[in-house]
């Protein structure tokens, strides 16, 4: 009897936002581009219930549902106590709850074709100090947020969603930044953080067989939200506080929606070479 298959993708930080924006563009688009008896399972992280249930409603396309949702609520990234634990309950809905759903594969096969896991979740760790100003305690308690728990995250998914979870490829996208690559005044938390991010992806990348487990970093560019609202409410150095808000004023920053499609028809048709770095504007 022919087995339904089923797709993967983990979304950390799908509360809102670019999360969020990127957890319905993959619904659509793999709801748009396989055919009808593929299903997904999509697992939103985050740390606010509601906001996750928001994220959800989104996720779930018109039409017959083949997205099965489940959001995992309580995961606050700062909390390195329940770092572990969280993790853990993350992926248990992968490789547990999964057996119980109705389509399911016979025990000893893979669950899953194909598996993403979106690291999205990050801060700006404040951008109105220059290097000179900044407290190592400070950057520590960032770069828990913004690198210790992604790497968490990053290494139990290579561990766990293993060949007998996922049977033909898997991706892991780092949402990155410009300033990963780029330096530039009083972003001394966010930049030394996305380029540690990027550089964790490259070692994976030159570790794993792409065949199986391709990397992406993706910086989604200027977007027009709340974070790029922060950056030009709070960004110390005039230049830049200018340049933003002159994208602001003449309607230049990027829309969400456009690149969340960029970035999920990137990780879908898996053509980029692994470990590369994409920008928006590329
Ligand atoms: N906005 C831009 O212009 C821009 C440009 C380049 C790159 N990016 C990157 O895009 C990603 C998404 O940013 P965004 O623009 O959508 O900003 P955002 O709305 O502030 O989203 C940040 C996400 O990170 C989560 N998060 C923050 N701290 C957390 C914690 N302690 N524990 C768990 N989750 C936490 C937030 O969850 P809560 O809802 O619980 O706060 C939210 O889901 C970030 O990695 C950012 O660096 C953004």
């Amino acid at each position: 009897m022919a087995v339904p298959v089923r797709d993967l993708c983990i979304v950390v930080g799908a509360s809102n936002g670019f999360g969020r924006a990127l957890a319905k563009t993959f619904a659509e688009r793999f709801c748009a581009q396989t055919p009808a008896e593929r299903r997904l399972h999509l697992v939103l992280v985050g740390r606010r219930q509601a906001d996750l249930q928001t994220t959800s409603d989104a996720c779930q396309p018109t039409g017959p549902a083949r997205v099965d949702l489940t959001p995992v609520a309580e995961v606050d990234l700062a909390n390195l106590d329940a770092l572990d634990a969280n993790v853990d309950r993350v992926l248990d809905t992968v490789t547990t709850n999964c057996r119980t759903l109705p389509d399911v594969v016979s025990p000893g096969l893979a669950r899953y074709a194909r598996a993403t896991l979106i690291l999205n979740a990050g801060t700006l760790g404040g951008l109105s100090l220059p290097v000179r100003d900044r407290s190592w305690r400070d950057l520590r308690t960032f770069f828990d947020v913004n690198f210790v728990a992604y790497t968490a995250f990053f290494t139990a998914f290579l561990k766990r969603v293993d060949r007998g979870v996922c049977s033909d490829h898997r991706t892991v996208v780092n949402v990155s930044s410009l300033l990963a690559v780029k330096a530039l005044p009083n972003w001394g938390a966010y930049a030394p953080a996305k380029a540690a991010r990027h550089m964790f992806a490259q070692v994976a990348a030159a570790e794993e067989d792409p065949a199986y487990t391709k990397v992406l970093s993706y910086s989604p560019g200027p977007l027009a939200n709340d974070m790029q609202r922060t950056v030009r409410e709070t960004l110390g150095d005039p230049e830049q506080k200018l340049h933003f808000t002159n994208m602001f004023d003449k309607g230049n920053l990027v829309s969400m929606e456009d690149s969340a499609h960029k970035a999920v028809d990137l990780i879908l048709d898996n053509t980029f070479t692994s470990g590369c770095h994409i920008d928006y504007y590329d």
